[in-house]
C-alpha cells in the first residue's frame, strides 16, 4: 500500500495575499484528509519547469493565479474547452498517467454563487447585465452564455475589450457605452460588476441604478468590502443581492473534489475561515 500525502496549492506571484490556503486548509481538516494546499510563489521563467516538477514530488494538482492563468494552457496536456473558450485556466490537475489537465472553474463558481445566494434566480428570465469586460468578464459571459442566456449587455470603459467579446461571443453580446452604462439595467434579470470599481483602495463605483427593476439579482465580484455601494443601493431598490464572496468558495470546489476525492461544501464555516484571513 501507498501513503502518499496528497499535495496541491497556488501557484502565482505574489500569492502572500491568497485566501486558497486558508480555505482548502480548511476542508482538508474538515475532511480529515492528510494532506496539505501550499501557497507557492512562481516567476514567470520558472512556470514550466514548476508544472514539470510539482507532480513528481506528489502534487496532485495547483490553482492558478495572476499572472500565470493565461499561459498555463500552451504548458498544459490537455485544456477543458471553457477553458479554452475563456482564454485562461485556474485549475490544473496533474493526472495519475503524467497529463497535466488544465480547467476554469471561475464560471462555475459565479453561477452556483447565485443559485446558492438568490435561490429563485432564472437566468434566462431577461437580458444580462455585465460591467467591465477584463478576464473576470470573459468567464462570466461564458457561464452566461452556457447558461441560455439569450441577451448579455457589456459595458467597459476600454470599449475595444467589449467589442472583442462581442466578436468572439457573437450578436448575443449588445455592447453599452461606459458613460451610459446604466441604460442597460433597464429590464436586466442579471447585473454583475467584474471590475475592480468599489473595492478597498480603488475608485468608487458609480454607475447609476434608477433603471435597475425590483426583479433583478445584482452581484458583485468584488469582496472587499463584501457589501460594495452597488449591492448597498440595489437592495435599497428591492433587488436580491450576492456577495462576491461566495464566488470565491464556489470556485474552488471542483479542484478540491478532483483532488482529494470528496466534494466540499462552501458553506458559512467556509466563508468563516475566509473573512478571518
Ligand atoms: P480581471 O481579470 O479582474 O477582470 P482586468 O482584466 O484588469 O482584471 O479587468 C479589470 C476591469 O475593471 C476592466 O473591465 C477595467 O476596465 P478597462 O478594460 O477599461 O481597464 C475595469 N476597471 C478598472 N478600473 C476602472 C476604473 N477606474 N473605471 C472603470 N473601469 C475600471
Amino acid at each position: 500500500m501507498t501513503d502518499k500525502i496528497p499535495l496541491a496549492g497556488v501557484i502565482g506571484s505574489p500569492v502572500a495575499h491568497s485566501k486558497s490556503p486558508a480555505l482548502h486548509g480548511h476542508w482538508l481538516r474538515r475532511h480529515g484528509i492528510r494532506g496539505y494546499y501550499i501557497p507557492m510563489d512562481v516567476a514567470r521563467d520558472d512556470l514550466k519547469s514548476a508544472l514539470e516538477t510539482l507532480p513528481r514530488l506528489g502534487f496532485v494538482g495547483v490553482n492558478v493565479t495572476i499572472p500565470h492563468k493565461e499561459a498555463v494552457l500552451a504548458l498544459a496536456d490537455l485544456v477543458s474547452d471553457r477553458a479554452a473558450l475563456i482564454g485562461a485556466a485556474n485549475t490544473l490537475i496533474f493526472r495519475p498517467d503524467g497529463k497535466v489537465h488544465a480547467d476554469n472553474t471561475d464560471g462555475i463558481g459565479f453561477i452556483e454563487n447565485l443559485r446558492q445566494g438568490a435561490p429563485g434566480w432564472d437566468p434566462v428570465a431577461g437580458p444580462a447585465a455585465v460591467l467591465g469586460a477584463g478576464g473576470a468578464a470573459r468567464a462570466i459571459v461564458t457561464a452566461l452564455a452556457e447558461q441560455g442566456v439569450r441577451e448579455i449587455r457589456l459595458s467597459n470603459r476600454t470599449r475595444a475589450r467589449a467589442e472583442a467579446l462581442r466578436a468572439e461571443f457573437g450578436p448575443k453580446i449588445v455592447v453599452y457605452d461606459w458613460v451610459q452604462a446604466g441604460n442597460m439595467l433597464d429590464g436586466a434579470a442579471t447585473v454583475v460588476n467584474t471590475t475592480s470599481l468599489g473595492m478597498v483602495g480603488k475608485p468608487e463605483f458609480r454607475v447609476p441604478l434608477d433603471g435597475l427593476s425590483r426583479e433583478a439579482v445584482v452581484t458583485d465580484i468584488v469582496y472587499a468590502p463584501l457589501q460594495t455601494s452597488l449591492l448597498k443601493e440595489a437592495r435599497a431598490r428591492g433587488c436580491v443581492t450576492v456577495d462576491g464572496l461566495g464566488m470565491l468558495l464556489h470556485q474552488a470546489v471542483p479542484g478540491f473534489e478532483r483532488w482529494f476525492g470528496v466534494r466540499p461544501e462552501a458553506d458559512a464555516a467556509a466563508r468563516a475561515v475566509v473573512l478571518e484571513e
